[in-house]
């Protein structure tokens, strides 16, 4: 028995980072769902995965160029399926309020790897105290820097250090940090890190894991929770029963 994220919502059912992707996460019984953080124009935290509005959207351009007027504007659903063309990109505001009323967990990845986005730990994690959410949410990110910034606003925030290739001294600095997990890749299993990150007690959090061999080699004990694209599915392949 493992936790299960809903990798940007239960995107293989949905379009990625939408209501629909989070409410079909719940019906898949998700134990929670992983969004992307950018900031718009105007400061406001919303929930899409690339810097551009293009691939998921209508629309064009950069998402730190747009403001929420005209980011709401934009079509999030067609691209996937005609039947979706009335998904939006949806507010943090809109996922928080939401979640609040679900017992889903949040993993906030805090999209600061391509673009810097001033301010963006202050307004996450401002949003996250309004809705009284510190116990259900985590704040991942690839930039270090990003969750440097996230520990020196809040002593008390859940952080995970998210590790793409580049592992060496992670552990270290997960410690350093006070992170509560590492969020990384199968490949991660294989490496010294791993070992260290046991060693330390840190758990470990596996994306993207949809098929049951994308966890070959690795026992199951070892993993601490996967994000994975369709909750239900790798569930009933793993023969997990729903929790
Ligand atoms: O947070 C885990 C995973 O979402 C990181 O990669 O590109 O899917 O955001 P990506
Ligand atoms: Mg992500």
């Amino acid at each position: 028995m493992t936790t299960y994220y809903a990798h940007r919502g239960a995107s293989t059912m949905c379009p990625e980072n939408t209501m629909a992707a989070f409410r079909q996460a719940l019906r898949e019984k998700a134990d929670g769902i992983e969004i992307d953080v950018q900031l718009s124009k105007d400061g406001e935290a919303v929930v899409i995965h690339d810097e551009t509005v293009d691939r998921t959207t209508n629309g064009t351009g950069a998402v730190k160029d747009l403001t929420v007027l005209e980011l709401k504007q934009l079509d999030a659903g067609s691209w996937y399926n005609q039947a979706c063309k009335d998904e939006t990109i949806p507010l943090l505001e809109e996922v928080l309020k939401w979640i609040a009323r679900t017992d889903l967990m949040l993993n906030i990845e805090l999209k600061t790897d391509r673009e810097p986005y001033p301010g963006i730990e202050q307004v996450v994690i401002d949003a996250v105290k309004r809705h009284d959410l510190g116990e259900r949410v985590v704040l991942s990110s690839f930039n270090l820097e990003t969750l440097r910034r996230v520990r020196e606003i809040s002593s008390s925030a859940s952080i995970a250090v998210l590790v793409w290739d580049n592992v060496d001294g992670i552990v270290k600095c997960a410690r350093h940090l006070g992170a509560e997990a590492i969020h990384a890749r199968p490949g991660f299993m294989h490496t010294a890190e791993s070992l260290r990150a046991e060693a330390a007690g840190l758990p470990i959090r596996l994306y993207t894991v949809n098929e049951p061999e994308d966890l070959q080699g690795i026992a199951p004990g070892f993993v601490d929770a996967v994000f994975t694209d369709s909750p239900a599915r790798l569930r009933k392949a793993l023969g997990d029963t729903a929790g």
